[in-house]
């Protein structure tokens, strides 16, 4: 059976048993604070769980795509030692959302392993939850009940909390579960070890295929278990797993979700792979023939590699599999994007976002491979140096400071360091080298670390976003809870009504006031005749973020009474500069796609009060004829006055029928708000103007380049637009008064054709001076067994400095010239030594000596050398040590 078959007979079989089937959701989450990628299939139902939110339906399956390589599901280091770890993997889950729980799953997770997919009976084993003393908990007697329905007790295996009881992350839903593993050995091994000594061991062929969690706590953030108000079944099945005990493998590696990508990759390193463990070639091609699979799906998911966040995990995993290959493979030239197009063949059909946007990953992931191979060979050369230091002071221990900043600020693998070490018989100091590591997170966790309280609920209730429609509104706290980081200490709170726009979409989230309805002298009935004006019981709203399903805004200090009713009220000045750059956002999308083509796609976004940044896929530098049509285009379109059409709670069918434009790597809802000015329509939760007149000019700023592959265009308008062109005007009446002239083009231009002559003029004078001065330096010689060296303290531009040590080379023998000049404030030291004397001395080293007194480098050959410095102070010093020579 092919892996394509497996995945199908999964979904069809839980459709037949009155599942919906959904699509994955994307890799990369955007709007969860605690979690950055989707690491198993519930993270996409996680408000169903928690009652946030409404499920599309009791039953749900599907197939999700997760990456465990940071937080508390991290499998990266075992990726490529092992034939069953990945960062990347399918999990293929099914979920009941208050519908069926333990005796169903069971029976269901049951009859599809041993009637639909026959994998026989006696290779199966099952664990349940042995229960938690410190934690209150049970055994789970009930799934130990219903599992030995179907299968011999011997076989049923108690498991602790580490293994059977499995929680999302740190806080979030969680409960008990029932694992179901398989034994793939021969009969021979069975015979040798029974596979029940073999569960939970780390062994290959015995593992766990598919987790079945009863959800019923959620952890709260204070450590604590909440019963849930529903029991739910969440499972997940790893779908690579599956497949190697379908297709009768015994790694991962061999299925048919690998072969294909191995084959290419021997195709390319002329290497085989032959499966061996601890091969270090065969743990390279496991290596790169994952990690392609996570960065390629994270990037078609539009998340591009880069210094922060969960972009720099995938730059991580990506380097990691340069390194491999570099090191093992013989790598040395960019070849990983090759892949793509073998990834794209086989999980295509599935998962289409490979085929739209296969060129954007393979661009992406060419330039990343590029830029660090040549990071590699830059760090090469520093190891080598700091190899010849340790050497040269007799020591066989790198140190570790020094090797930490080649990984930390140059990105070069540490690995790599210790094996370059090992290769002239030296250590890294890896004691030094980890306490650096140390230092380094501790810096981050001080900058990051946010201690999280958890929610004072005051009343259960689902808030309301009225933002759309009104910046005002009488409304009360929901909830609030304390958060302390690095800037103190603060108030999130929930509001019943929020008129407050969620950071999301690009948009900036809204700041404003509340102000309370015990504010003295303040009538909540008449709020506009209310001066705020140093009124202390005023709350400031500081941001406004969505988590999950809330919106959240951030105040200092929590109001004398939080329970009392109040007057919220967004600062409309940035509301309205925002949703102008966020309503041009839209309008120069469809321009840049009218005018460079249907490639260009939105890849992020910035629209704040004051400008708007917008990422796109677009394979070239914009010509100036290219950004002034775009720009033209736009600026007609804010012209034609264009009146929002807005349609919200439309099903997505309808809107991309209607040809609204969706991203890439962005969760929609069943139901979606569809944003349209003219023929401008996209799915957008932001905020916009009513016409787009309100808009104002559009004025692009700046165009470049954010990574292979995608553009970045910086753009403002409305009231920073028109400042902009205030500012420029006044700056051209400043300076037509400074030029007394009216035509400002002629009048530079004559300037500088002044300027050019003027300058050859005093170059000529300057030289003219200086042969003057030094005519007389032949005589200044100091002469000693026949050797005669000259050494000036001189204030001299460089060329002269130049002319004179060259002339003076050529009139006197065996002679030995250095001039330490400063010019424009800028130290130099130039050398010069005689035909007759370079063998014995030369001119580079001693300017590389003497430069160190004023901080420089520098060098040349044996007969003339310069060097500029940074320390005019050094000057006298430099000088002494020359005359010393
Ligand atoms: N959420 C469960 C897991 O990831 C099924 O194992």
């Amino acid at each position: 059976m092919t892996s394509q078959q497996i995945r199908k007979q999964f979904l069809d079989y839980f459709k037949e048993k009155g599942h919906l089937i959904v699509p994955s959701a994307p890799i990369v989450l955007k709007d969860d604070p605690t979690l950055m990628f989707s690491n198993s299939g519930m993270t996409q139902f996680k408000d169903y769980f928690l009652g946030y939110k409404q499920p599309k339906a009791p039953r749900i399956a599907d197939t999700q795509k997760c990456l465990r390589v940071s937080g508390k599901h991290n499998d990266l280091d075992d990726v490529g030692r092992d034939t069953y770890h990945h960062t990347m993997f399918e999990m293929l889950g099914n979920w009941s959302f208050g519908d069926y729980f333990k005796k169903e799953a069971i029976a269901f997770a049951w009859e599809l392993l041993t009637e639909v997919y026959k994998i026989p009976k006696e290779n199966l084993y099952v664990t349940i939850f042995e229960g938690d003393a410190s934690e209150n908990l049970e055994r789970d007697q009930d799934a130990y009940d219903y599992w030995k329905t179907h299968i011999d007790e011997s076989r049923i295996i108690n498991g602790n909390k580490k293994d059977n009881f499995w929680e999302m992350g740190e806080s979030g839903p969680c409960g008990p579960c029932s694992e179901i593993h398989v034994d793939l050995r021969s009969e021979e091994e069975k015979a040798l070890v029974p596979g029940i000594d073999l569960i939970n061991n780390d062994h290959p062929q015995v593992v766990e295929i598919w987790n079945n969690v009863f959800m019923e706590f959620n952890r709260k953030a204070d450590g604590s278990l909440e019963k849930l108000p529903s029991q739910h079944v969440d499972t997940g099945m790893g779908f690579e797993r599956l497949c190697m005990a379908l297709q009768g493998k015994k790694s991962n590696y061999d299925t048919d979700v690998f072969t294909p990508l191995i084959a290419k990759v021997e195709e390319l390193s002329g290497k085989k792979y032959a499966g061996i463990l601890e091969d270090e070639k065969d743990i390279a091609i496991r290596v790169v023939v994952d990690h392609i699979r996570a960065v390629a799906f994270a990037i078609a998911d539009g998340q591009l590699p880069s210094n922060g966040g969960a972009g720099y995990v995938i730059r991580r995993i990506l380097r990691r599999a340069i390194s491999y290959s570099y090191r093992f493979l013989g790598m040395k030239e960019p070849f990983l994007f090759e892949l793509v197009a073998v990834l794209k063949k086989e999980m295509g059909e599935f998962f289409p976002e490979l085929v739209k946007q296969e060129k954007l990953v393979t661009e992406v992931i060419k330039e990343e491979e590029t830029s660090f191979l040549k990071t590699i060979e830059h760090g090469l050369k520093r190891i080598d140096l700091i190899i010849n230091e340790t050497l040269s002071r007799n020591e066989k221990t790198l140190p570790g400071a020094e090797v930490f900043e080649l990984y930390d600020t140059y990105g070069f693998p540490a690995d790599l360091s210790r094996i370059i070490a090992e290769e002239k018989n030296l250590t890294v100091d890896e004691k030094g080298f980890d306490e650096e590591m140390e230092k380094q997170k501790q810096r981050s966790k001080k900058s990051s670390a946010q201690k999280v309280h958890d929610w004072v609920i005051l009343e259960e209730k689902q808030e309301v976003f009225v933002g759309y429609d009104q910046t005002e509104a009488e409304t009360y706290i929901t909830r609030y809870r304390k958060i302390e980081n690095k800037d103190g200490e603060f108030y999130q709170i929930v509001l019943s009504k929020s008129p407050f726009y969620p950071e999301g979409g690009g948009q900036i989230g809204d700041k404003g006031l509340l102000i309370p309805s015990y504010t003295e002298g303040f009538d909540i009935a008449n709020p506009d005749v209310f001066d705020i004006t140093n009124c202390s019981d005023v709350v400031e709203v500081l941001e406004t973020r969505k988590e999950n399903n809330l919106i959240v805004s951030l105040i200092k200090d929590l109001p004398k009474d939080a329970g009392a009713v109040f007057y919220a009220k967004v600062n409309t000045a940035d509301r309205k500069n925002t949703q102008a750059n966020h309503s041009v956002t839209h309008l120069l999308h469809e321009a840049l796609r009218e005018v460079l083509g249907t490639h260009v796609e939105q890849k992020g976004s910035f629209v704040g009060p004051d400008y708007l940044r917008f990422d796109f896929s677009h394979f070239s530098k914009m010509s100036e004829e290219e950004l002034k049509l775009v720009e033209d285009k736009v600026n007609a379109k804010i012209k034609e006055n264009i009146a929002l059409q807005e349609f919200r709670n439309i099903p997505i069918a309808e809107a991309l029928e209607k040809g609204a434009m969706a991203l890439f790597g962005e969760k929609y809802g069943d139901t979606v708000r569809m944003i349209q000015f003219g023929t401008s329509r996209e799915l957008c939760g932001g905020t916009h103007v009513k016409n787009t007149g309100e808009i104002g000019y559009f004025k692009i700023q700046n165009e470049s380049s954010t990574a292979a592959g995608i553009r970045r265009i910086e753009a403002i308008s409305g009231d920073k637009s028109a400042e902009y062109f205030q500012n420029l005007e006044l700056q051209i009446k400043e300076i037509s008064a400074l030029l007394k002239s009216k035509d400002l083009a002629k009048s530079v231009e004559k300037l500088i054709e002044e300027n050019a002559t003027l300058k050859s003029e005093v170059e000529a004078l300057k030289k003219e001076k200086a042969k003057g001065e030094t005519a007389n330096w032949k005589n200044d010689f100091v002469e000693n067994g026949g050797k005669k060296l000259l050494v000036k303290k001189v204030s001299m531009d460089a060329g002269s400095v130049k002319d004179i040590v060259f002339q003076l080379k050529k009139e006197v023998e065996n002679a030995v010239i250095i001039i330490i000049s400063d010019a424009d404030g800028k130290p130099m030291i130039t050398v010069g030594v005689s035909q007759d004397l370079e063998a014995q001395y030369h001119a580079g080293n001693i300017v590389k000596d003497l430069a160190k007194e004023i901080q420089g480098g520098g060098g040349g050959n044996p007969g003339f050398a310069t060097a500029g410095g940074k320390n005019l102070d050094g000057i006298e010093n430099a000088y002494q040590k020359a005359l010393a020579l």
